[in-house]
């Protein structure tokens, strides 16, 4: 029988891809060939969509007209705009998503004529919009306008949040954390959408399928609760003892460890930055200390190092936006990722369909209704 570690598929080379080196010796995390640091230094959101998608850094001209599609691909459909008001007001935003996606499946199907790269920016156009029409409608009663003109993701997404001007730190915090989210290879949600991929199935299938698994607190729900634990912590000092506490009683301190890095995680310093930038900016650099000395603690304790998603939690905290939108987020920039190994998958198919070590009983003969016990 397979021991516990051995589980999990770790360590399991499941297929090729083209798309993502993670943790690499001598490479680190890349996306089809750049280095993370680089894109999150000197690109944007949508050149990195465009680099996954297409397969290339776009040129100037091709960005341009990249961003003029998404904007002029924001608009929801009345029968989408419908479901969004009928779901539940308290329904968690990740499961607003899967449904949206699933929906806007059955308004605008893919068929044999659909050009798939339409899909794809249908979706990175519109799921910003989707969560933000769900969630005004249901604060205020408001059907708000999804069509703004930001030139970038990461404004529309705060521009139809806030209702307002976008603050410029924020909005390039919000755009290296779609750059950081992008890809990551052979993670439980991409690996999802491929192996629904691999059946033939239609692309918003995939893609639900892959929203649905992300929202689990040990994929790309751990950046809500990280911030579930950082908020009730007023103090460096309460945050070490509270971190103590959590460890000697085996609780998991969401937003560290990883199935694949060792030592760390090259996004989370990144994010890190902004997080550190965004506290000087307020004035108020408690959530931040708190956050450090949790990671202090973790290194001391038990070796283990922040994921992306542990400084992304303050770092979005900052920018204003709610928790329960912090894995959405995830969604709007790994629909980039999703939907390259969504192409990449189908450039090259096998149905993906592993085989069970069965521990179950012996071969046994049926047992009639009346000797049953
Ligand atoms: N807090 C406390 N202990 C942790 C931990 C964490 N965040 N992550 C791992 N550990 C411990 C485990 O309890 C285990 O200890 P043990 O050997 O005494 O049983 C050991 O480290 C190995 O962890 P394991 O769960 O076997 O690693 P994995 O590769 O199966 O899981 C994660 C990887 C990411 C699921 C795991 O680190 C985790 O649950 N992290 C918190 C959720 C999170 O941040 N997810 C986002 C990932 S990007």
């Amino acid at each position: 029988m397979q021991s516990k570690k051995a589980g999990g598929l770790a360590g399991v080379i499941a297929g090729e891809t083209a798309i993502c080196t993670v943790g690499t010796e001598g490479v680190g995390l890349t996306y089809r060939g750049y280095g993370i640091h680089d894109l999150a230094e000197h690109a944007s959101f949508e050149e990195v969509a465009y680099l996954l998608i297409r397969g290339k850094l776009p040129t100037q001209s091709e960005l341009d007209g990249y961003r003029e599609t998404l904007i002029g691909a924001r608009g929801l459909p009345d029968g989408l705009k419908i479901v969004l008001e009928q779901l539940p007001g308290d329904a968690h935003p990740m499961d607003v998503l899967r449904t949206g996606c699933s929906a806007l499946g059955t308004i605008e199907k893919e068929t044999e004529d659909t050009n798939q790269s339409d899909i794809a920016d249908r979706l990175v156009a519109t799921l910003p919009s989707m969560l933000l029409y769900w969630h005004h409608f249901h604060e205020s009663g408001t059907r708000i306008n999804v069509e703004t003109d930001d030139d970038t993701t990461a404004g529309h997404f705060l521009h139809l949040l806030h209702g307002r001007e976008v603050d410029e730190l924020q909005r390039r915090t919000v755009d290296v954390s779609l750059i950081l989210y992008a890809e990551h290879e052979f993670n439980a949600s991409t690996f999802t959408a491929r192996v629904a991929a691999a059946t033939l199935t239609d692309f918003y299938s995939a893609v639900s399928g892959a929203i649905g698994t992300l929202r689990g607190p040990l994929h790309g729900g751990a950046n809500e609760a990280a911030m579930a634990l950082i908020e009730r912590l007023d103090s460096p000092d309460e945050a070490e003892a509270t971190v103590l506490e959590m460890l000697a009683t085996k609780q998991l301190i969401m937003g560290f460890g990883h199935r694949v890095y060792t030592v760390s995680d090259p996004r989370s310093d990144i994010i890190k930055g902004w997080s550190r930038k965004l506290s000087e900016a307020s004035g108020d650099m408690t959530l931040f200390d708190v956050s450090v000395r949790v990671e202090e603690v973790m290194r001391r304790e038990k070796k283990l190092f922040p994921n992306l998603d542990f400084f992304m939690a303050s770092a979005y905290h900052l920018c204003g936006i709610p928790t329960p939108m912090f894995t959405p987020i995830f969604v709007m920039g790994r629909i980039a990722g999703w939907a390259a190994h969504i192409f990449e998958q189908r450039s090259d198919n096998r149905l993906i369909r592993p085989g069970a070590e069965y521990i179950g009983p012996e071969p046994t003969d049926y047992v009639p209704m009346a000797e049953r016990e």
